[in-house]
């Protein structure tokens, strides 16, 4: 069964919040890539960004997916760039589903202005700057995404069940038949 979550979208759509949210409430066992790259590499991400640069550290994120495809029903809190490399997204459709988290430009500013630990934003922290590079990568997050979740304006917790409705509904219907434990009219009544 393909079940791991990944969580992909511009920084700041929320998907560090969404990936905890899932653990509270669905306990699921969570990976925020951003933060094990730190620990492996001993290093913030501005600095590997600044010391090694960003092809560096793309080459990271693809070790780590590699690293995580043995694992099952996980949820993968990724980097925003994750999903621009092809043999990345190729490795996430293999373990599991892919969940794109949308957001305004307006509301990805207002949650990514008072934080400094993205390189990419660092010297361009308005509206204009998220919107443009917003653009530049949606083609690629849509053509990632099994699944589009919007975040303006919603909940974590409306937002995850949103998602684990989709992750249901993606399951063959056998399997869904056997989670409900046969019972003919709750399975009626889910379709
Ligand atoms: C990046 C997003 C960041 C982090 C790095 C590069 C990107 O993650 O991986 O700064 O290219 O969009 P978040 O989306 O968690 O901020």
């Amino acid at each position: 069964m393909k079940d791991t979550i990944f969580l992909i979208g511009f920084m700041g759509a929320g998907k560090s919040t969404i990936a905890k949210c899932l653990k509270r409430i669905y306990e699921r066992e969570i990976v925020e890539m951003d933060q094990m790259i730190e620990e492996q590499e001993q290093m913030s991400i501005p600095k590997i960004f600044e010391e090694k640069g960003e092809e560096y550290f793309r080459g990271l994120e693809t070790s780590l997916l590699m690293e995580l495809k043995g694992k099952q029903n996980l949820v993968v809190s990724c980097g925003g760039g994750t999903p621009l490399r092809t043999c990345n997204v190729e490795i996430m459709h293999k373990s599991g589903r892919v969940i794109f988290l949308t957001a305004s430009p307006e509301t990805v500013y207002e949650r990514v202005k008072n934080s400094h630990n993205r390189p990419l934003l660092e010297k361009n922290k308005n509206v204009s700057f998220i919107e443009t590079l917003m653009k530049e990568r949606k083609e690629r997050y849509e053509a990632a995404a099994d699944y589009l979740v919007s975040t303006d304006g919603r909940s974590a917790e409306e937002i995850s069940r949103e998602i684990m409705e989709k992750m249901e509904m993606s399951r063959p219907q056998e399997q869904r038949f056997k989670q409900y434990g046969n019972q003919d009219m709750l399975l009626t009544e889910f379709e």
